[in-house]
């Protein structure tokens, strides 16, 4: 190869490498960004331990204490980069329409020409790092092989919690496989003998996805879905894609198992909007007075989802580990996740104790007072006191940790079956303090995909931006979604009358609200382990032996005496304050509603305009 801006740089293609088109457009890629040097990941242990001491040496990473917290690391980030940036993410499809009105969109050669003089050089005075991932399992025929470009060695240790990452993919990938190309930069070149900063990014970011071509292109941002492109840009922006032509789903869903006292187990999607309680509900433990029942983990974040020609529909969880939200994590809300990451976890933007293990907001609830003293995410001192006055938060709302799938004690035992789990229900569940109850099961496919495609959801610290305002957020997948919205609208309608029509039993859809708020400004539900009432309502419901319920307005909910109570004290009071209908909000609700159908109207299908006008009209009944 004979590359001008490439003399004197080798590109260091390992001799297992034999992907003509990988390696060409490796070539490229180095062209346009100038890295100082390649580097190939093998996605051993030896070489995690490596880039993390490296991380550590250039004070990216601070080493926990190896007693408190074995082989485990704490990351600051930059404060300006610290979540998604929705502003900042494309679906630069041909046309406009194909993206929809929920996506930011630039004519893609347009995009190109924005993005071409940001790549040149970008990595001047850096380490590109090449990093092959498979989503699902090596080799399985529902993974994909992905290969992210990177100069941040931060994304390359996380991509090798995050999924099945090294050389074993390119096996897989073989002479001729397919991939998916991402190329990441932090956006920050060094000239020459300039010291690095701990955490390098730019002002100026670009997360943009090209659906037709399958690419992916990042720039100026180190922190979570933003620059681990496996995740979402990959797994649920691409692949909705993919799914759209294949005829399967991309959803930002957690699977798990339930496994009934009959020791009869069910596998259930649930899909909540992002820092909503996937990975609570993933790993929840039955509470008192639910002996027998157990749940476990297949995935906390992302499923894909294929019908089967049993009828039904499979779901595989395509990541390896989990990015979870650590404030408000407890061995109350959720012990399997606090023994998760009781080591070799990657913390970032969370609090660094006096004795070198990590500390957020929610932890006291286990010690049962603060720390009397903190270094907080950004580096201060942090003290209760401190923290009375200004409000300061010792570790970032949206800090997280990575933590390889392998050290949850509820992992499921299929949860790498690379055929997959038969989904038996899908629940879509928003954060909203008022109007939603508690929890709903749609009478039909069309009015669950209703339920889904509006549901609306109080914004979180998971996407930079004003949190805590009530938007529609379709199936919890607006940021996520990498075509038009309507269009996927009628992929669920359309896989749903195919399956039913092959004579299949059809998964039931529910939707939750665990955040209704009393007057007083607090949780009327309990929440965490207590959904397992809940849970354990829909499996009833599934077998055919729960009560009647009561049909209302949008579906049919239980009755006070349809729950199992054994172990809590909830009064037919404190229910009625989390299941109540009222119909003033509704009305609102339902103009809510409009805009958003008003919105998508190009391809909104008729049957959710149908469904609409029956609610209506029961409403006004
Ligand atoms: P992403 O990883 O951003 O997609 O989010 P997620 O849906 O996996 O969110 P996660 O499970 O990490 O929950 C985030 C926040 O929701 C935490 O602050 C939890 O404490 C809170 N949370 C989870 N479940 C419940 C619940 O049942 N009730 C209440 N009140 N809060 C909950
Ligand atoms: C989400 O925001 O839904 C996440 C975290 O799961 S991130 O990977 O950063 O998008
Ligand atoms: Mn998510």
């Amino acid at each position: 190869m004979n590359y001008p801006a490439m003399q004197g740089l080798t590109l260091n293609t390992p001799a297992y490498v034999k992907n003509a088109r990988l390696v060409a457009w490796v070539a490229d890629m180095v062209a346009l960004c100038k890295p100082d040097s390649v580097y190939w990941c093998d996605g051993s242990d030896a070489e995690y331990q490596r880039l993390c001491q490296q991380l550590v040496d250039a004070g990216t990473f601070k080493k926990l204490n190896e007693e408190k917290r074995p082989n485990s690391f704490l990351a600051c980030s930059d404060p300006s980069d610290v979540a998604r940036v929705e502003d900042r993410t494309y679906i630069c499809s041909a046309l406009k329409e194909n993206a929809g009105p929920t996506n930011n969109w630039m004519e893609p050669a347009d995009m190109r020409a924005t993005l071409q003089p940001l790549f040149d050089g970008c990595m001047k005075g850096r380490t590109m790092y090449v990093v092959p991932f498979s989503m699902g399992p090596l080799g399985s025929p529902i993974a994909h092989i992905g290969i992210e470009l990177s100069d941040s060695p931060y994304v390359a240790v996380n991509m090798k919690i995050m999924t099945r990452m090294g050389q074993a993919v390119f096996d897989v990938l073989g002479t001729d496989g397919d991939f998916v190309p991402c190329v990441h930069t932090v956006g920050a070149p060094l000239a020459e003998g300039q010291q690095d900063v701990k955490w390098p990014c730019n002002k100026t970011k670009y997360i943009v996805h090209y659906p037709e071509t399958r690419e992916i292109w990042s720039y100026g941002s180190g922190y979570g879905g933003n620059a681990l492109l496996g995740k979402k840009c990959f797994a649920l922006r691409i692949a909705s894609n993919m799914g759209r032509d294949e005829g399967w789903l991309a959803e930002h869903m957690l699977i798990l198992g339930v496994t009934t006292p009959q020791g009869k187990k069910y596998h259930v999607a649930a899909a909540f909007p992002s820092a909503c309680g996937k990975t609570n509900f993933s790993m929840l433990v039955p509470p008192a007075g639910f002996d027998g029942w157990s749940v476990t983990t297949i995935g906390d974040d992302i499923a894909w989802i294929k019908p089967n020609a049993d009828g039904k529909m499979y779901a595989i969880n395509p990541e390896a580990g989990y990015f979870g939200v650590a404030p408000g994590t407890n061995m109350v809300t959720n012990p399997n996740c606090m023994l998760s990451v009781r080591g070799n976890t990657i913390f970032t933007n969370v609090a660094l104790t006096d004795d070198g293990d990590v500390w957020w907001e929610g932890m006291e609830k286990d010690s049962g007072s603060l720390p009397d003293h903190l270094i907080d995410w950004q580096g201060n001192d942090w003290t209760p006191e401190i923290a009375k006055q200004t409000g300061a938060k010792a570790a970032h709302p949206n800090s997280r940790f990575t933590v390889a799938a392998t050290n949850n004690p509820a992992l499921d035992p299929e949860w790498n079956n690379p055929a997959g789990v038969a989904i038996d229900a899908f629940i879509f569940g928003g954060r909203r303090s008022t109007t939603v109850p508690l929890v709903t099961e749609a009478r039909n496919w069309t009015e669950g995909v209703y339920m889904a495609a509006t549901m609306g959801s109080e914004t979180t610290a998971a996407a930079t931006g004003q949190a805590g305002v009530v938007r529609r957020d379709p199936f919890a997948m607006l940021p996520f979604m990498g075509y038009n919205m309507s269009d996927y609208f009628q992929h669920w309608l359309n896989l749903g009358e195919k399956l039913a029509a092959s004579g299949a039993t059809l998964p039931k859809i529910y939707t939750t609200n665990w955040f209704r708020k009393g007057a007083d400004g607090k949780f009327t539900w309990p929440g965490y382990g207590e959904n397992m009432r809940v849970l354990a309502w829909m499996i009833e419901r599934i077998e055919g032996k729960a009560g009647q319920g009561q049909e209302n307005l949008i579906g049919v909910s239980p009755s006070y005496g349809d729950l199992n109570w054994n172990g809590l004290d909830f009064s037919a009071e404190q229910f009625e304050s989390v299941t109540s209908i009222d119909k003033d909000a509704w009305v609102k609700e339902l103009a809510l509603h409009a805009e958003l159908f008003e919105q998508l109207a190009y391809h909104l299908p008729q049957e959710l305009s149908d469904t609409k006008a029956a609610i209506e009209s029961r409403l006004a009944a």
